[in-house]
């Protein structure tokens, strides 16, 4: 079965993360697929809005380490940034639930939703730094700009997970719920959303949007200039061998 599952019905497009076995990690394949069924539900005129989930116990390890280690992103046309350019501009209703681990993208996706359900299981983290990368996705801007400059720093600098009662104190989930109910409280939503004039959400979205949208996209094309640089600096190299050693990484030398 594919590791991205789409479903469309009564208005509103599914997207699944499908690949339980890693944690529903991302692969290149996977953004490539979740970019084009973005691409494809933005044009699409019987998709009214979209639900991205995961699975009742993990929602999304972020990059999955091998993957990305061995095809590394290059240029903007990279898997990734597809994905990226593709939510930050999604032009429809775009919800979220979220259950268990959100970790990287896992959670910098989640700034560009714009209604999101967590189960009380939802853990945040964007260990970027603990992995000798910075903030992708836009979040070296969206995270301040959302949760206040001192817990971004929290967030971004330690890299501190978060739970799901603490995202929703600062704003990143509109609602925290049983992991069992996170996915039809969404659909629910969604469908409330799709019962709606069209036209009417998505000129909503873009005035809502409008101010930050390209200052966002700007940010995310810097963000990505820095993190590939990182990506061959030794701190990057030593965390993401001892991931794939299993042990605590050592950046006292660093
Ligand atoms: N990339 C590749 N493989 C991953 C992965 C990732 N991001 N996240 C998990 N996996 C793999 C694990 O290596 C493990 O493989 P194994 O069965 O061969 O040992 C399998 O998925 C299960 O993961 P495990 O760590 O045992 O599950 P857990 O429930 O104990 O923890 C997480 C879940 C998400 C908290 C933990 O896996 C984690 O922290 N992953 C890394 C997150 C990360 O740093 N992402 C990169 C952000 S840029």
């Amino acid at each position: 079965m594919s590791n991205i599952l789409t479903h469309s019905e009564a208005g509103v497009t599914t997207v699944t993360l499908n690949r339980l076995e890693r944690k529903n990690s991302i692969t290149a394949a996977m953004y490539q697929m979740l970019a084009d069924a973005l691409t494809a539900a933005a044009a699409d005129p019987a998709t009214r809005a979209v639900v991205i989930q995961g699975h009742e116990t993990v929602f999304s390890a972020g990059n999955d380490i091998g993957d990305f280690l061995s095809q590394p992103p290059t240029g903007p046309e990279a898997p990734v940034f597809r994905f990226l350019r593709a939510i930050a501009t999604f032009p429809k209703p775009l919800l979220a639930a979220v259950c268990g681990p959100a970790v990287g993208v896992g959670t910098t996706m989640l700034f560009h939703c714009d209604l999101v359900y967590a189960g009380d299981n939802a853990a945040f983290a964007m260990p970027f730094v603990n992995l000798g990368l910075c903030p992708e996705a836009g979040s070296s801007l969206l995270v301040p700009g959302m949760f206040g400059y001192h817990r971004a720093a929290e967030a971004l600098l330690l890299g501190d997970p978060f739970m799901a009662e603490a995202a929703l104190e600062v704003g990143l989930v509109n609602r925290v719920v049983p992991p069992s109910e996170a996915t039809s409280v969404a659909q629910a939503q969604a469908r409330k959303l799709a019962a709606k004039p069209l036209r009417s959400l998505m000129e909503t979205k873009r005035l809502m949007k409008q101010d930050v949208q390209q200052q966002v996209l700007a940010r995310i094309e810097q963000e990505s200039a820095v993190f590939a640089r990182l990506l061959g600096e030794p701190a990057a190299k030593e965390a993401f061998g001892a991931f794939m050693e299993k042990r605590r990484p050592d950046f006292s030398r660093l």
